[in-house]
């Protein structure tokens, strides 16, 4: 028998201001995705911002249904269309935040586990690391350097 560890490298930053420019526009167009959710059920208004390799940025947020399994959220709103509009194009980062009209949102956001999946699903398929970006509405933000650190011994197609 071996025991081993998994460990994970997380870069921590006081606030979005400590952003690269970059970045910091990349979180903005999250926030502004998220101000647009359809989330009448859960007041949970999640927004995403996507970069790829040519520069674009393709945005999302989370999409409610009254049959509520039917839904989806912002990260695989954003992820699915990117990839359907670029289909060739490999994802560099991604951001992602939430707001809610019942407290202010102090703490970053973390992606489900199906959209750590499926964000892993295009790091593999690209062979480029997928950087995650995760922020409140306010307070600190979080930074994973690739999508399989946060979901570690994923599932990909080698597994079929
Ligand atoms: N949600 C997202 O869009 N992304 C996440 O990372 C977590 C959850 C959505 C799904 C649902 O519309 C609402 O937030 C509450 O779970």
């Amino acid at each position: 028998m071996t025991n081993f560890q998994i460990i994970i490298p997380v870069r921590r930053y006081d606030d979005s201001n400590a952003l690269s420019e970059a970045d910091a526009l990349l979180m903005k167009k999250a926030r502004e995705a998220a101000s647009m959710a359809y989330a009448p059920y859960s007041g949970f208004h999640v927004g995403a911002a996507v970069r790829l390799a040519n520069g674009a940025i393709v945005t999302g947020n989370n999409q409610e249904n009254a049959a509520y399994p039917s839904g989806l959220c912002a990260e695989r709103v954003a992820v699915f269309y990117a990839s359907s509009q670029y289909p060739d194009v490999p994802i560099e980062a991604i951001a992602v935040t939430a707001r809610t009209k019942v407290r202010t949102i102090s703490e970053p956001v973390s992606p489900c586990g199906a959209c750590r999946q499926v964000l892993s699903e295009y790091e593999t398929l690209h062979q480029t690391p997928i950087r995650i970006i995760l922020a409140g509405e306010t307070g600190p933000v979080v930074e994973f350097a690739k999508a399989s650190d946060l979901l570690p011994m994923n599932f990909t197609s080698k597994d079929l």
